[in-house]
């Protein structure tokens, strides 16, 4: 039987955890997608893949037209959730990740609609995480991206730089993707957590790992391996 002591008074206490990554993409004509297949076999991490809700548009057709209407709609009111096309009903719980990775494609110097979609339901919850970018296209530089994935994610600790992988190189994205991994320092940044912190009357739980701590202190019971910050005037006993 496991015996952790906590005498708080304002002191830290700290046991080791894992952080978790996700992978959230849209792809639509799957170079995104293979390019997320090849970051999986890379790196630990969940995915999530953001699908349109009205299905079979050909975005291409007559010189890119329902992808050029969609991007000028965000672009002439991006506060508007109309101007958002739907997606699929995703289900998530962003508290379990430190660092989100988005993988998108380029459409007309900016992040695809779908994915932005997702980041203006979804990017508030990001605050506080790592964020990597990856982006997908033909020939057009990626600022226009990295702009709307600040916008979305206003709070977000944003990982530099991104990773742009051109259309013709997908099929070398393995090698690509690994000296993005070591340019940034990926296996020590997923290593530290985002803190969230939950507080109640007599201790405060600081959850590393992102997880929802509220209450924890009086059932310790199920508390799974991690790293904690607490602080309070109690003293606290874990079995
Ligand atoms: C609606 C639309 C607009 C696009 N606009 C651009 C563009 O402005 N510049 C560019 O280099 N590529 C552009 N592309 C090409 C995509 O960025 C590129 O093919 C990317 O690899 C697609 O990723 P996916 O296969 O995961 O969908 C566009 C593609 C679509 C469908």
């Amino acid at each position: 039987m496991k015996k952790i002591l906590f005498a708080l008074a304002a002191c830290f206490c700290t046991f080791a955890m894992n952080a978790r990554t996700l992978v959230a993409y849209y792809s639509y004509t799957n170079n995104v997608k293979s390019i997320v297949n090849t970051l999986t076999s890379q790196i630990d991490c969940d995915v999530l893949e953001i699908e349109p809700a009205e299905k079979g548009l050909d975005y291409a057709a007559d010189n890119y037209a329902i992808g050029s209407a969609q991007i000028a709609a965000i672009r002439n009111n991006p506060d508007n959730a109309s101007s958002y096309p739907e997606i699929d009903p995703v289900e998530v719980n962003l508290d379990e990740y430190s660092t989100v990775i988005i993988a998108a494609p380029l459409w007309w110097s900016q992040m695809a609609a779908p994915m932005q979609t997702f980041l203006f339901k979804y990017g508030a919850q990001m605050a506080g995480k790592n964020i990597g970018l990856i982006v997908s296209s033909a020939s057009s530089g990626i600022s226009g991206v990295e702009a709307d994935a600040h916008r979305l994610i206003p709070d977000g600790k944003f990982i530099s730089p991104s990773l742009w992988i051109r259309s013709s190189q997908t099929s070398n994205a393995k090698s690509l993707i690994q000296t993005w991994l070591n340019e940034i320092n990926y296996e020590a940044l997923a290593s530290i957590p985002s803190v969230t912190q939950y507080e109640d009357n007599e201790v405060a739980v600081y959850s590393l790992s992102g997880m929802s701590m509220r209450n924890l202190y009086s059932d310790f019971s199920n508390l799974p391996s991690g790293l904690y910050i607490i602080n309070g005037k109690k003293t606290l006993v874990a079995r």
